[in-house]
Order: structure tokens, then sequence, then C-alpha cells
């Protein structure tokens, strides 16, 4: 099957975005120490280029692993990676790729509060629409539709697609 793929966001919109959105996150932090935690492996890209619009000085970065599949009547999530660092005492930003049922946010986010974190809070490059109003901070809104690119993948694939596009084939 070929797929293609239609440019949804490019490179220097993802760019003047993440740094606009950086600017949001570390004017309500205000310099307080936070911990930035990436959801593996879709928001590697973005987490990269969004810490480097964070401040130096109280900016801490980790990881956690999910995976999330259909059980029987709903969605469920499970930990594949456990949390890289220690959240205890931190205000953690949880960063994920995308925003769409909202299982994946709320799951990680209970996991960290559960860490005994003092803050959980969350942001996404992509929310679609339809998508609960659950995140905190939002690089794009976005139809319900497929989407790869920038950490985003198909199968393991498009990952390092350096803009977000629809994926178009007969499959998805
Ligand atoms: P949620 O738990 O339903 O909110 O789904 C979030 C997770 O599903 C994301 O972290 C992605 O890994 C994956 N996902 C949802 N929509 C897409 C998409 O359009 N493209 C690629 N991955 C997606
Ligand atoms: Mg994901």
């Amino acid at each position: 099957m070929l797929e293609t793929i239609s440019c949804l966001i490019s490179p220097s919109m993802i760019h003047d975005r993440v740094k606009s959105l950086g600017q949001e996150i570390s004017d309500y932090y205000n310099q307080d120490e936070l911990t930035i935690i990436s959801v593996l492996s879709g928001s590697v890209l973005f987490v990269a280029d969004l810490i480097r619009e964070l401040p130096q000085e109280s900016t801490q970065i980790g990881f956690i692993g999910v995976s999330s599949y259909f059980g029987k009547t709903r969605k469920k999530v499970r930990l594949t990676n456990n949390l890289s660092i220690d959240v205890r005492d931190r205000h953690v930003l949880v960063v994920d790729d995308i925003l769409d049922s909202g299982k994946t946010l709320e799951y990680v986010q209970d996991y960290i509060r559960q860490s005994g974190a003092t803050s959980a809070r969350s942001c996404v490059l992509l929310k679609k629409t339809g998508a609960p109003s659950t995140a905190d901070f939002v690089g794009f809104d976005i139809d319900d539709k497929f989407v790869v690119g920038y950490g985003l993948d198909y199968n393991g694939y498009y990952r390092n697609c350096p803009y977000i596009g629809v994926l178009e084939n007969d499959s998805v």
C-alpha cells in the first residue's frame, strides 16, 4: 500500500509555536523548579525543542514509557518504561505528542501524582477535535485525522519526518 503524507503543519510553523509555547510555560512557572516528563516515544522531538525554550537553571527532564491498547470495552494504558527520575516534591509538566481520547495523559498524570509530585500539569503538541480539554498547554488544535511526523508514528515509521502531515491511505 502506497502511503502519501500531505503537509498539515510545516517545520517553520512548528518552530514558531514551540517557541511561544516555551514562553507561556516559562511565564506560568515563573522560575519555579520544573521537572519535564516526556512520554516515550512520540514526544521526544517536541520535548527536545521545547526544553531549549525553558530556563536552564531550573528545568530538569525525565522520561516515562507507556503503551495503549483497546481492552474489551475501552482503551487501556500500561507502563512500559519506569519513570527515569524522582519526581517527589517536584512540579511536573508531562509532555506528550497528541491528545486524543485523553487516556494516556490521565494515566501518566495519576502515576506522577502517586509518585509524590507537588503538581502534575500537562502539555501536548497537538489536540484533536473532540478530545477532552484536559491539557494545560496545547500547541495546535487539529481535525480528528491520523497524523504522522515530528515524533508521531504509523507502525513505528515517519517519526523522523520534519513536518506534521496527514497520512492518506485506505488502511488507516
Ligand atoms: P490518547 O490516550 O487516546 O489520548 O492517545 C494518545 C496517544 O495515542 C498518543 O501519545 C499517540 O501515541 C497516539 N496517537 C493518537 N492519535 C494519533 C495520531 O493521529 N497519530 C499518531 N499517534 C497517535
Ligand atoms: Mg504516545
